[in-house]
């Protein structure tokens, strides 16, 4: 079963600030958007990546996946075998043009949406991702525990405190049986949901979950591109 990834870059990256859009930002000198192609790349299941750019920016994303494709720097080149379409106002619309781009790869059965953000996911949660698909799921989601206390509130007043052994944090990627994508999406219309997975369970899809990491966190806020920083250190020899 073909593998293909979609990959929204299409956000502002309001939080993290800074003057190019967050896919552009760059750890150890390569934009985030190339190290999170790269990641999925890694795994030989994934055979097209489609990314969908803040509009208006398709050329230069064009460029700097080109350029991460032909160049020696960082920790190896892409394969060529990716698409980048203009994304939209919200993820959901960016998600729903990149799935509408697979259309000229008839033989993909299996999808994997991955924000751009998380660009430094390892190979081992893709493969997981995709081998729960393969075993029969309709929809997969990588998820890690909570790590802190949850409370409910009301203004400045706690009214609960979540149990959160049963709770758990979302990743990406999520990987779907294609045709259940499609279908979720279409179902969707003006509703949107917090995730992909949600647009699936909508509609009564069985989505299961498996181990997500650590290292698949979603670069947000300044911090985030240190902690990213770090984390390629460790990796390169
Ligand atoms: N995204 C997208 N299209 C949008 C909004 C978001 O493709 N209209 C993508 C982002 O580029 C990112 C992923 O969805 O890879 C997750 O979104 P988030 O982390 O919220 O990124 P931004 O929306 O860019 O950040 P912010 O909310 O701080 O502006
Ligand atoms: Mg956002």
């Amino acid at each position: 079963m073909s593998v293909a990834a979609l990959v929204p870059a299409a956000g502002r990256g309001e939080r993290l600030g800074g003057d190019v859009c967050k896919a552009l930002r760059e750890v150890r000198g390569e934009p985030l958007v190339v190290h999170a192609v790269r990641s999925l790349q890694a795994s030989t299941d994934v055979a097209l990546v489609v990314i969908a750019a803040p509009a208006g920016h398709v050329d230069r994303f064009e460029a700097v996946l080109g350029a991460a494709g032909s160049g020696s720097r960082g920790a190896g080149r892409l394969r060529p075998v990716w698409l980048v379409v203009s994304g939209a106002e919200t993820r959901q619309g960016s998600v729903a043009r990149a799935l509408a781009a697979l259309s000229c790869a008839d033989d993909v059965e299996i999808v994997l949406v991955h924000d751009a953000a998380r660009c430094l996911v390892p190979v081992e949660v893709v493969r997981r991702v995709v081998a729960a698909v393969r075993a029969g799921a309709d929809a997969v989601v990588p998820v890690v525990p909570l790590v802190d206390t949850v409370k409910q509130v009301d203004g400045d007043q706690i009214t609960a405190t979540i149990d959160r052994d049963r709770l758990r944090q979302v990743q990406t990627p999520q990987g779907f049986r294609r045709d259940v994508l499609v279908r979720a999406y279409a179902a969707a219309g003006a509703h949107q949901a917090g995730d992909d997975a949600g647009l699936v369970e909508r509609i009564g899809g069985n989505v299961r979950v498996v181990a997500g990491h650590a290292e698949a966190f979603k670069v947000t806020g300044p911090l985030d591109l240190l902690v990213a920083d770090a984390v390629l250190r460790t990796r390169t020899p």
